[in-house]
């Protein structure tokens, strides 16, 4: 039996009733659907509208329906259904018969639907945070491993200044630390309970909003029927955090799939997650990488589509809402899936060390300390920073490094140079004076590396209080 066939009088068209549905889709949402029927059913009886016998058929009722999913997924299989609420209501009454027609009795699916999405981005979120930490953790082995090792940081893809290789994945380290701090603010905000809404306007019998939104673990119960049917602000905001997520991880493989070319030669992919081209014998690509980076690109169009459906609907509920629904589960899925597996890439990656400590320490990447070191005898930075460049140009006519010019000549660029300028521009020395917190210099490094550790650590024993 339908929902709402009363009142026509002629059936639907059978492709539009077919187009209609969204059981294909929302048919994920039957944990939370079950869930969120319990808390009101139990609130229906203490309200006096539901005996305890009814209630505990409906409870016993609902708890067949999950056994029934878990054991066989053609159970879902169901084509007449027209949405997950229509489909525990036909499977209800098909249990326990007619009392099943009595759970509906004082709600509405307006205030379901907002409910099961609640709780469905409120398990996402505990399910990345939880691989988010792994990931996090992974890195900062990888960094603690990297010790003293150097490699150039680039500014507009030119070599700038030398860095720990440590330092470098210390910014990634960073980014993803603001996107698990992104998606629990954003816990925080949706973890409201909307039963007892309604369709729009609240609940037209008595039910108690608190109890059933402590049922469901939410921290209270929404303010305002109108709002809590129509929100969408916490599916908009989940995407949202999760392309930024995306743009992160997409920056990440890009850095680390032009590291992986013969040109740059700092990382050897790992084999487990690339493959090899069927013409080509020699090749083998960063398919992991590149397939992260084309990925942020549809997670970036799920966002994009949440905002537009969203931004000209009048209140309340509108049928447009079901439209949030795909470009919801296609983000939160492409993210579950990815991040074990850039977990396992992370894990699996060699870098050579070798190569970038050789790239670090030629291109003048020193020439920065070289002028610092007249800084400090007390030219200003202005003419110092010329004289380094007008060195610098000598060097690249005659092929060499700025440690390769002899004293005397620099001595004409300014009689400040003395001997220990050649121990400056080491890398040691050079990476040793960005001695400040956020800085490159190994003891800084070391500290950041400890203060992530800490910051991930606490994401992992919330991770376990939630679980
Ligand atoms: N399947 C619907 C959705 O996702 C559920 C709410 C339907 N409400 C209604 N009044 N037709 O939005």
């Amino acid at each position: 039996m339908k929902m709402w066939s009363g009142r026509f009088h002629q059936p639907l068209d059978a492709d539009f009733e077919r187009w209609q549905r969204s059981f294909d889709f929302d048919r994920r949402l039957l944990r939370e659907e079950l869930a969120a029927s319990r808390a009101h059913a139990t609130a229906l009886k203490n309200g006096g509208n539901l005996s305890s016998s009814e209630l505990i058929t409906i409870l016993q009722g609902l708890n067949q329906i999950a056994e029934k999913a878990a054991a066989s997924a053609a159970f879902l299989d169901d084509n007449e259904a027209e949405d997950v609420h229509h489909f525990v209501e036909k499977q209800l009454v098909a249990v326990i018969g007619d009392t099943g027609y009595k759970l509906h009795s004082g709600r509405s699916r307006n205030e379901q639907i907002a409910t099961d999405l609640r709780l469905y981005i409120r398990a996402s979120i505990d399910q990345m945070k939880a691989d988010l930490a792994e990931w996090l953790w992974i890195s900062l082995d990888r960094a603690e491993q990297a010790g003293g090792a150097a490699m150039p940081a680039y500014t507009h893809l030119q070599r700038a200044e030398p860095v720990l290789v440590a330092h470098w994945l210390l910014a990634y380290v960073e980014m993803f630390l603001r996107d698990a701090e992104r998606l629990a603010d954003c816990r925080k905000r949706l973890n409201l309970s909307p039963l007892g809404s309604g369709a729009v306007a609240g609940a037209t019998l008595p039910l108690d909003r608190r109890a059933m939104a402590e049922e469901l673990g939410f921290d209270a119960p929404t303010a305002n029927s109108i709002d809590a049917t129509s929100d969408r602000d916490f599916v908009l905001e989940f995407v949202g955090a999760l392309s930024l997520l995306a743009v992160h991880l997409s920056r990440w493989a890009e850095e680390m799939i032009l590291f992986s070319s013969q040109e740059f030669g700092f990382i050897r992919l790992p084999e487990a997650y690339s493959t090899g081209s069927s013409a080509m014998p020699q090749k083998m690509n960063p398919d992991l990488l590149e397939l992260t980076r084309g990925k942020a690109a549809r997670i970036i169009g799920d966002a994009t589509a949440l905002l537009v459906t969203v931004k000209g609907l009048p209140l309340a509920y509108n049928k447009d809402l079901q439209e949030t629904q795909q470009p919801l589960f296609d983000a939160a899925g492409t993210v579950l899936s990815l991040l074990p597996l850039a977990s396992g890439w992370m894990k699996a990656v060699e870098f050579n060390h070798e190569r970038m400590q050789q790239a670090a320490q030629s291109g003048f990447t020193n020439a920065w300390a070289g002028a610092t070191y007249l800084v400090q005898r007390g030219v200003p930075f202005r003419l110092a920073h010329e004289q380094i460049g007008k060195a610098v140009q000598t060097c690249i006519e005659r092929k060499c490094e700025l440690g390769d010019l002899a004293l005397e000549e620099l001595r004409q660029l300014n009689p400040a140079f003395d001997q220990d300028f050649y121990s400056c521009l080491s890398l040691q020395a050079v990476l040793n004076i960005h001695d400040v917190p956020g800085g490159t210099a190994p003891a800084r490094v070391r500290q950041a590396i400890a203060d992530a550790r800490r910051k991930v650590e606490s994401m992992r024993e919330d991770v376990h209080a939630h679980a």
